[in-house]
């Protein structure tokens, strides 16, 4: 089975590369920004209708979340009309899509996670942009699969158990903002779910939330990183709890993100590990790999 990604340098897209090995009926093919470039009408169209895929996996993202803020336009034709073309064109061959959305969707203000069920209500251009996403790709191509997931993080690329990872080779305390919670996800978790539904052909036009098992203030997740700094011999950093109201970003970030992934447990048997397993298994990863660095 032949199945197509986009967003080759990502983090999610290498993450599906280095697990794409252990299943081997599926073919993974990948193509970067310069073969398939979701800001540029038709290019990822043509490199779709080109490949003839069996299956496409929309990887590629406009990411920044704060700049965002100061290119709405450029966010959302990525993010927007670019996963929509992807998938019609997904669908002029014949194939299913499997689109990948975020938690940033929601205001944040539910006193209990997410569900499928709520009214998506973004605050950023980011969100908005990827709720455009998910309505374009649900308009162009009914065979789809939206994923919505979180806060991910990997050995690769820019994310934030990286960068706490590499503060604390150069700084004795790194100030984290406590009063916003989510579900971090690592990458690795998330590739294999992909790869396990991709292999049932499993799409029936459905958004289902998919996350890293239970929840987490960015300074818990911080504070996590440097015990596992300091388990594995690395530098690690103290960490100082700070309000979000301290810390002023461009983009509003919701203060209660956390996503119930309980929905694609009961149907598809598919659970993500416990978010602090996978950043021991990243943290090691790091430290065998120089922090990602060498
Ligand atoms: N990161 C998170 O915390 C998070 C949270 C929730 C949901 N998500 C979603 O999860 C998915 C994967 O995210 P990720 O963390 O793997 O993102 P990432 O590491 O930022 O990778 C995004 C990829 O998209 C590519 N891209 C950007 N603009 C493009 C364009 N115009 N045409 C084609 N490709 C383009 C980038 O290419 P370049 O390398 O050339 O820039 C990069 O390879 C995205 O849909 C994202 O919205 C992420």
């Amino acid at each position: 089975m032949k199945v197509l990604v986009l967003g080759r340098e990502g983090q999610l897209a290498l993450s599906l590369a280095e697990r794409a090995p252990e299943y081997p009926g599926l073919d993974l093919i990948f193509t970067s920004r310069a073969d398939a470039d979701l800001s540029s009408s038709g290019s990822a169209a043509t490199a779709i209708a080109e490949a003839s895929p069996d299956l496409v996996i929309n990887a590629a993202a406009y990411t920044a979340v704060d700049k965002a803020e100061e290119e709405p336009a450029l966010a959302f034709r990525i993010n927007g009309e670019g996963a929509g073309e992807a998938a019609a064109a997904a669908r002029q061959a014949g194939a299913p899509i499997i689109h990948i959305s975020t938690d940033y969707v929601f205001d944040g203000a539910a006193p209990e996670p997410y569900t499928e069920d709520a009214e998506p209500n973004p605050l950023s251009v980011y969100g908005r942009s990827k709720l455009a996403g998910e309505d374009a790709v649900r308009a162009a191509n009914p065979d789809h699969l939206i994923l919505r997931t979180a806060w991910v993080y990997s050995p690769f690329g820019r994310n934030f158990v990286r960068t706490m990872a590499a503060a604390a080779q150069t700084r004795d305390r790194v100030d984290v903002v406590a009063d916003q919670h989510g579900s971090p996800t690592a990458a690795l978790d998330l590739a294999d779910a992909i790869l396990r539904i991709a292999e049932r052909r499993d799409f029936s036009g459905t958004t289902y939330h998919l996350a890293g098992s239970g929840s987490a203030s960015w300074f818990d997740l911080a504070s996590e990183v440097m015990a596992n700094c300091r388990r594995l011999g690395l530098p690690s950093a103290e960490v100082q709890p700070i309000a979000a109201a301290d810390w002023p970003t461009r983009a509003v970030r919701p203060a209660y993100a956390v996503l119930d992934s309980g929905r694609i447990h009961r149907e598809l048997g598919i659970r993500l590990p416990d978010w602090r397993k996978s950043v021991a298994a990243t943290a090691e990863r790091l430290a065998l790999t120089n922090l990602g660095l060498g």
